[in-house]
């Protein structure tokens, strides 16, 4: 997927989006990393490709398992072509383990304490406000999903929980959360979009160590984030030995 023949529409903080034609976008994923909102800063050799690989190799999954996602091709590289759809500003957090800012805003609950059954939470998505926790009937009262859209968001993000899980449990890997986002396709259907990869999920391997951005978050290095998403790939079974790490 050659994208200089393609105009760029946006530039986020991971990706460029490209137009491809009327119904499909291109995804660019960056090799820049961004944490505690943008404080930390870094452009890791690798990583671009390693998280779109890991993407591809998710919205596979979850297309062969019957989820409808955006994904329809994978050039190899760092680009992703996928379909346009015009999404909800909702990040969907899933958790299986309490962690993170769940945390922050419970102190109560223990970290990495089993949460059974597993939590959907909304996150408003406006940078401005540091994408506030919203609650369900803001959503429906502000009109950016209706109650049905949301009965099928937090059913979806559910069965997608049980497959991801069920995926990182065979490569011995424990999943703790992870943030999806949905998007309307042309009849208004939702499609599951953006990525699936080390940046949007925690995952701990058996010696209780992050294979995530968590591990960026934590020491702001590079270069122990691209050998723990290196590290990820082995235990998926997803290959990196074409990727030229140092160039
Ligand atoms: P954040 O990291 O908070 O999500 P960002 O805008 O910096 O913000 P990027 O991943 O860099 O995030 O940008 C990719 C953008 O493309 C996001 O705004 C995402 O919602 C959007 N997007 C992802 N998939 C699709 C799709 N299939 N159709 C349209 N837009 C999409
Ligand atoms: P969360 O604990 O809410 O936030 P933080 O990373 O600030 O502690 O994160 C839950 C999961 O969602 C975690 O796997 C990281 C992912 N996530 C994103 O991918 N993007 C985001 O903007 C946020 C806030 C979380």
């Amino acid at each position: 997927v050659c994208t200089h023949t393609y105009t760029l529409i946006y530039e986020g903080k991971s990706k460029r989006v490209y137009v491809k034609n009327r119904d499909e976008l291109i995804l660019e994923f960056k090799d820049e990393v961004t944490a505690r909102d943008g404080a930390l800063r870094s452009f890791i050799r690798g990583k671009g490709i390693i998280n779109a690989r890991v993407s591809a190799y998710f919205f596979s999954v979850l297309n062969k398992k019957g989820i409808d996602t955006h994904f329809l091709d994978y050039d190899g590289a760092r680009k992703m072509a996928v379909k346009k759809l015009r999404m909800l500003p909702l990040e969907v957090i899933v958790r299986n383990y309490a962690y993170g800012s769940q945390l922050k805003r419970i102190p109560l609950l223990k970290p990495l304490q089993e949460l059974n059954p597993p939590i959907v939470e909304f996150h408003y998505k406006d940078d401005s406000l540091h994408d506030p926790l919203i609650i369900v009937d803001d959503i429906i009262n502000s009109g950016i999903a209706t109650h049905e859209e949301l009965n099928f968001i937090i059913k979806t993000s559910l069965r997608i929980n049980d497959i991801l899980r069920e995926v990182f449990s065979e490569a011995k890997l424990k999943l703790i959360d992870f943030k999806i986002e949905f998007g309307r396709d042309r009849d208004n259907k939702l499609i599951l979009a953006d990525e699936i990869s080390g940046d949007t999920f925690r995952v701990l391997d058996d010696n209780g160590k992050h294979l995530d951005k968590e591990v960026f978050r934590r020491t702001g290095d590079p270069k122990l984030l691209i050998d723990a998403y290196i590290r990820l790939c082995e235990k998926l079974g997803i290959k990196v030995d074409d990727i030229d790490f140092h160039g």
